[in-house]
């Protein structure tokens, strides 16, 4: 689900990287957005909205409209569209506006 080959632009290696979405270990590329890379893992559904539970994912991608909060190592309402992915980063979808957790890391 990654674009690998475009007849403008080009796409530098990364180094892969391991991180945890839900208890189940991904790879991504260190450094690119961590949304970018739960979409390459076919994951699409980033929240569900508080009110009525409906499924939310990207929207504007730029980090300004909040579609895509995730709680990241523990932290809540993370803007994962513009937050880049780091090596054992532990991803996980929040309910509401979230609360603060305590993180096992796998390093
Ligand atoms: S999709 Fe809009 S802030 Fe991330």
């Amino acid at each position: 689900m990654r674009i690998s080959e475009h007849p403008v632009l080009q796409f530098p290696a990364k180094r892969k990287v391991h991180f945890v979405f839900e208890g189940s270990q991904l790879t991504g590329y260190e450094g690119e957005p961590i949304a970018a890379a739960l979409h390459a893992n076919g994951i699409k559904v980033l929240s569900h909205s508080s009110k009525d539970h409906r499924p939310r994912g990207f929207f504007c991608a730029i980090g300004n409209c909040s579609s895509c909060l995730m709680e990241v190592n523990g932290e809540p309402n993370v803007r994962i569209c513009v937050e880049e992915l780091k090596e054992n980063m532990v991803v996980k979808r929040q309910l509401g506006k979230g609360t603060f957790q305590e993180v096992r890391r796998f390093d």
